[in-house]
C-alpha cells in the first residue's frame, strides 16, 4: 500500500477541511469502532425487520447512483438495497450521460441536487472524487469505490463476513474484538481500494494484517500504512499465521507501466486447493470480486467449502441499506464519529 497519487481534490481537502454532511461515508478513517458498530448493528436491524415496515423507511426519497467507473456488486447492491427500502433511485453512467460532453463531477452533482437527489452514491475512477462532490453539493455522498483510495462500504461488508465467521456479535464490537485474528491480504495491493480500506479499518478493532505480494503489487511502503499492518512476500508463510485470507485480482486496467510474470506470480501466489490445505485448511476464504478463476483463484477454493465470496456479496446489501438510511436520516445514528 503506497500514499494515493496527489488529486485536487485531496489537495483541496488537506488546505481546507471541509465539513461533509454527517450522513456521508467517504473514507474509513471516519469511522470509530463505536460508529462502525454503530452501522452494523443497523444493519441487522434492518435485516430482521418485517419487511413491510423496512419498506417505509426512505418512502419517496430520491438517490442517486453515479457510477463512472464499471460495477455489478456495489452498483446493484446499492440499488436494490435503496429499492427495499421504496427510495426512487436513479441511475447516471458515464456512457450514457452528459459526463462524455465534458460536464464536470461538480456541475453534475448540482444538476441532480436541483432535481430533488437527497443522497449520491458515487464511484469514480479519481482517488479523492467523493470529497469533492460532498463538498460541492452539501449533500450525503456514499463513496461506492475512488479509483486506487478506499472502497469504505465493502471494507464494511467484509467486516460483517469476518464476525460471522468469527462468532463475534456486532453489538459486542470494540477495538479488542479481532484482538489475536490475523488478516492476509494477497495480490494486487498497490491497487487496491479495498485492500487500503480493510488495511485502516481492521487494526482499529485489534486486528493484524498481513499484505502479501510480489514488490511490482506491493512496494515496501506499503507499511507506512499505520499499526497493524505488515508486509510478509511469502504466501505460504503469510496463509500459516492467518485465520481469514483476503484474495485480490491483478487490476489490469491499472497495470500500466508494470511488467509482471503471470507464471511466476500464480506459482508463488495463487490461492489453489494443495496451498490452501496444506497452509490454511481452517481459514476463512475471501474475495471481493471480480475473481479471475485460474489467475488468483482456482475455481476448486472460490467454489470450495472454505470460501466466502457469495457471502460477502449477500451482506453488501445489509451494510448498504444502513448506510442509505444512516444517509438520509435527520440524525446521523449513534456512535461517536473519528
Ligand atoms: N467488489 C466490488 O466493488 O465489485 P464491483 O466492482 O462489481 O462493484
Amino acid at each position: 500500500m503506497v500514499p494515493i497519487k496527489k488529486s485536487p481534490a485531496r489537495s483541496t481537502r488537506a488546505s481546507a477541511q471541509p465539513q461533509l454532511h454527517p450522513g456521508s461515508l467517504v473514507s474509513v478513517r471516519e469511522l470509530t469502532p463505536q460508529r462502525t458498530r454503530a452501522i452494523l448493528q443497523l444493519a441487522d436491524k434492518l435485516e430482521a425487520e418485517e419487511t413491510l415496515k423496512r419498506a417505509r423507511r426512505l418512502l419517496k426519497r430520491r438517490v442517486a447512483l453515479l457510477f463512472y467507473e464499471s460495477s455489478t456488486r456495489t452498483r446493484t447492491s446499492f440499488e436494490l438495497a435503496a429499492k427495499s427500502m421504496s427510495a426512487d433511485t436513479t441511475l447516471v453512467s458515464a456512457l450514457s450521460s452528459s459526463i462524455e460532453k465534458g460536464e464536470s463531477l461538480k456541475d453534475t452533482g448540482i444538476t441532480l441536487r436541483a432535481l430533488g437527489a437527497e443522497c449520491i452514491i458515487l464511484r469514480s475512477p479519481y482517488s479523492g472524487a467523493p470529497y469533492l462532490l460532498a463538498q460541492s453539493t452539501g449533500l450525503p455522498v456514499l463513496n461506492a469505490g475512488d479509483g486506487m483510495h478506499e472502497h469504505p462500504s465493502q471494507a464494511l461488508l467484509d467486516l460483517r463476513t469476518m464476525l460471522r465467521f468469527l462468532g463475534i456479535k456486532s453489538a459486542k464490537l470494540n477495538e479488542k474484538s479481532l484482538k489475536g485474528v490475523t488478516v492476509t491480504i494477497c495480490g494486487d495491493i498497490f491497487h487496491s481500494r479495498v485492500a487500503r480500506s480493510n488495511a485502516l479499518l481492521l487494526p482499529k478493532l485489534g486486528a493484524r494484517v498481513v499484505l502479501c505480494g510480489p514488490t511490482p503489487l506491493l512496494p515496501d511502503l506499503a507499511t507506512t500504512l499505520g499499526p497493524g499492518v505488515s508486509i510478509e512476500r511469502n504466501f505460504d508463510s503469510s496463509l500459516k499465521q492467518s485465520q481469514i485470507v483476503m484474495m485480490l485480482r491483478i487490476q489490469a486496467e491499472r497495470l500500466a507501466g508494470l511488467s509482471l510474470d503471470l507464471d511466476e506470480y500464480r506459482s508463488n501466489y495463487q490461492a489453489n486447493g494443495e496451498r490452501i490445505a496444506a497452509h490454511a485448511p481452517k481459514a476463512l476464504v475471501m474475495h471481493p470480486g471480480p475473481i479471475i478463476r485460474g489467475m488468483e483463484i482456482t475455481s476448486e477454493v472460490a467454489d470450495g467449502p472454505q470460501s466466502a465470496i457469495a457471502e460477502q456479496v449477500s451482506h453488501g446489501l445489509a451494510i448498504r441499506r444502513a448506510l442509505l438510511l444512516q444517509a438520509l436520516s435527520p440524525q446521523p445514528i449513534s456512535g461517536k464519529r473519528a
